[in-house]
């Protein structure tokens, strides 16, 4: 079967069919610029951006940067607003409300079940196990008919760690359905990017996001990696003119900085270090688990306690002991040096 006609055997009908919304600017971009009811005079902020005219609906000049960054071709590249909108989008794309499900693999980042909710998507749940890896054969048995999606996260969030690129990859060839890794933590870790993998996987999505390694979370940017056919969904319902001049004009810039991203990176697994040593010393702290990504997930006793009493003292960190196998764990984000030793040293405090 072309991989074409197997995607879209997995499309919802009314997306198959959808006509997209289309604009002039879908076909002409230059000239004189009367055909979508902008405000020709101008905005009353000064700006070099021509903010009073729509932004590209198709971001090809990002795409094509961001395609040669992570080596793949523009038609592999799709941007939404954060991650958020290419989740939510691949919920609408093959989930029918009410009667399709997708499988996550908790505990994992809270958005897909959120989105799912959203778009009345069944959510089946099958645990990782106790090292925080994947249950293949568990995940395979669970999906049935309905099953169109399988969220993935490497490096997973709360747990902090890679996921085995062999279990993965079992997953995407086993599956029935779309498997999407969510890789927002992946220039934190050790394992390379399955962004070029898309082109081979025609059923696998990867998410990337601006918002941690490009230190970016306030422009909204996010990216998802497929083949073009799945690209073109996505292209096809999002709303027009969905990343704004703003975002996409600093997400260009960002690329002229590359050096400084990529020293970031090593400052920040160099504080994780730092800061994985200094928690393993307290014998309060029962465990902290091998990080990948610019958090620590340990083990605390008391943990809920603990999160209060540093939030009373103005240190905010994420109690995360209602997930399932986090009993009494706190995940703590990698700050500046100065701010670990803060949150170290109230730590301290804290237990003492
Ligand atoms: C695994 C994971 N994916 C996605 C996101 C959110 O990314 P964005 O800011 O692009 O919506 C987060 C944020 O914490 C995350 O942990």
């Amino acid at each position: 079967m072309a991989d074409s006609i197997r995607i879209d055997t997995l499309v919802r009908e009314n997306i198959k069919n959808l006509k997209p919304y289309r604009s002039a600017r879908d076909d002409f971009d230059t000239g004189l610029l009367l055909d979508a009811n902008e405000n020709s005079l101008g905005a009353p902020v000064r700006n070099s951006l021509q903010l009073h005219r729509y932004p590209s609906p198709v971001q090809n000049n990002l795409r094509k940067k961001i395609a040669e960054w992570r080596g793949v071709d523009v038609e592999n590249i799709f941007l939404g607003v954060g991650s958020d909108e290419p989740i939510d989008l691949l919920m609408r794309i093959f989930c029918n409300p009410g009667k399709d499900s997708i499988i996550i693999t908790p505990p994992t980042y809270g958005m897909y079940k959120v989105s799912a909710s959203i778009n009345d998507v069944i959510v089946k749940e099958v645990l990782l196990d106790e090292k925080f890896q994947l249950r293949t054969a568990e995940t395979l048995a669970t999906a049935d008919q309905s099953t169109k999606l399988l969220f993935l996260c490497s490096p997973n969030n709360p747990t902090s760690n890679d996921l085995k690129r062999t279990d993965i990859l079992k997953l995407i060839t086993a599956f029935p359905g779309i498997v999407v890794v969510d890789e927002a933590y992946i220039d934190f870790s050790r394992q390379e990017s399955m962004a070029a993998m898309v082109q081979q996987y025609p059923n696998l999505v990867v998410l990337q996001t601006f918002s941690k390694s490009f230190g970016l979370a306030g422009i909204r940017l996010g990216i998802a990696l497929s083949n073009p056919h799945i690209i073109q969904y996505m292209l096809k319902v999002k709303a027009p003119y969905n990343i704004n001049k703003l975002t996409a004009d600093v997400a260009m810039n960002a690329f002229e900085n590359l050096d400084l991203m990529k020293f970031n990176l090593n400052k920040i697994r160099e504080e994780r270090q730092y800061v994985a040593e200094q928690l393993s010393q307290s014998d309060d702290v029962e465990k902290v688990y091998p990080s990948d990504s610019n958090f620590l997930l340990f083990k605390i006793k008391n943990a809920e306690n603990i999160y209060r009493k540093l939030a009373e003292k103005g240190i905010i960190v994420r109690y995360r002991g209602n997930e399932p196998l986090c009993e009494n764990c706190l995940r703590v984000t990698i700050g500046m040096p100065d701010e670990n030793i803060r949150f170290l040293k109230t730590l301290k405090e804290v237990l003492s």
